[in-house]
């Protein structure tokens, strides 16, 4: 891998834990938004996000799938510290998040980007596109000179000649190009993790994979980490290397991508696989896809949250929650059928996978 080097005039962020040492780790993350007019209309929380752990290793993509509402979205604007966390630590690179020894709110910032979905909502329309770019090393206290040579580089890195597209606007691209411009201006800021939600859904087919190719070169040549949320688990497969499914505000399995796409072990990452179109007759599954919505993160099942949709549900699940368990080299679940010693029928008797 080459890593280029980083802008004499801007600093970037070392490398502190070694390649070992996961980019993030997130413990315990939880997001419950306050809401009026729940039972009665008394107030009522929504459980968006209930307990979320992973990490994410460096230079490695974690891409995140889940029905609508699973709290993706809620996940990412949590990472980015959009929202406050009502619960749960963060850890960059060995270091807690906005601790008194840590890393500091302001170099977090700076160190973890987000592009949305929505290319042209997110672009100013009367700025051109450099000062769009050399907005953020601007406003961080990088010289004009410094800051529009930045947003040159991350445009020609893009593949946005500056000598035709920097004094360009908005209007004047296209999807493509204006979703371009949103990647140059998150990696103007220097950053180490990149979440990218929806980045590319909006975008046709072909257009869509030069997006992800562009991606893959960036990653490969900045020494990135991605989070990757889509509903396209295709895209989904082929841009990730490890894959984290998520259902009603909780981790259900996480794992290597191929070992998880292939041998999906929780009921409700088979029943989302099953449910993606695919080309290939031998690909195609066997089991049923998902039926019906799940159901409201007002008031989600008890035990497993999912139980309610699960043709293997069975008294245990209604009592306990899974926990996430570590059953593969690199893939863990949650799901009382798979664990042993969780006193599901389908299980087989035992001390229990580790956790
Ligand atoms: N600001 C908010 N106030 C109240 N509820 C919210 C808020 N933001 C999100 N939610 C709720 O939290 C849950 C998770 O939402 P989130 O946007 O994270 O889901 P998502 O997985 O990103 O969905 P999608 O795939 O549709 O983008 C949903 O039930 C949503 O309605
Ligand atoms: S814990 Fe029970 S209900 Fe939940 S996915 Fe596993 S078998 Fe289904
Ligand atoms: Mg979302």
């Amino acid at each position: 891998m080459t890593i280029l080097s980083p802008q004499s005039d801007y600093d970037t962020a070392p490398d502190r834990g070694g390649p070992r040492q996961p980019m993030l780790i997130v413990q315990g993350l939880r997001k419950h938004f306050g809401i009026g007019g729940g039972f009665n209309g008394k107030a009522a929380v929504v459980r968006a996000v209930d307990g979320v752990s992973f990490d994410v290793p460096k230079n490695k993509t974690l891409g995140i799938v889940g029905e609508s509402g699973c709290g993706k979205s809620t996940t990412a604007k949590l990472l980015m510290q959009l929202i406050r966390a009502d619960e749960g630590e963060i850890i960059l690179d060995g270091d807690p998040v906005a601790m008194s020894r840590g890393v500091s709110l302001r170099d977090y910032r700076r160190s973890v980007q987000m592009v949305f979905q929505d290319s042209y909502a997110s672009l100013n329309p009367r700025l051109s596109l450099q000062d769009t770019v050399a907005f953020g090393p601007r406003a961080t206290g990088i010289p004009q000179a410094a800051a529009m040579r930045r947003a040159h580089d991350m445009l020609r890195r893009v593949g946005l000649a500056p000598e035709v597209f920097a004094s360009r606007l908005p209007h004047e691209l296209s999807g493509g190009q204006r979703q371009r411009v949103n990647i140059a201006r998150a990696l103007a800021m220097n950053p180490r993790v990149l979440i990218l939600d929806e980045a590319v859904s909006a975008l046709d087919k072909s257009v869509e994979a030069q997006v992800l190719n562009l991606l893959q070169d960036l990653k490969q040549e900045l020494g990135l980490t991605y989070l990757f949320i889509s509903h396209d688990l295709n895209v989904v497969r082929y841009i990730s290397d490890r894959v984290m499914v998520m259902y009603l505000g909780k981790v259900v399995e996480i794992g290597d991508v191929k070992d998880v796409f292939d041998h999906a072990l929780h009921p409700y990452t088979r029943g989302l696989l099953s449910s993606r179109p695919s080309m290939n007759p031998r690909q195609r599954r066997t089991e049923p896809p998902l039926s019906g919505d799940p159901p409201s993160p007002i008031d989600p099942p008890s035990g497993c949250r999912f139980r309610t949709r699960c043709s293997f549900a069975e008294t245990v699940c209604a009592e306990r929650e899974p926990p996430l368990a570590s059953l593969g080299l690199d893939q863990q679940v949650a799901c009382h059928a798979v664990t042993p010693g969780s006193g599901h029928t389908q299980a087989s008797a035992g001390e229990g996978a580790s956790q």
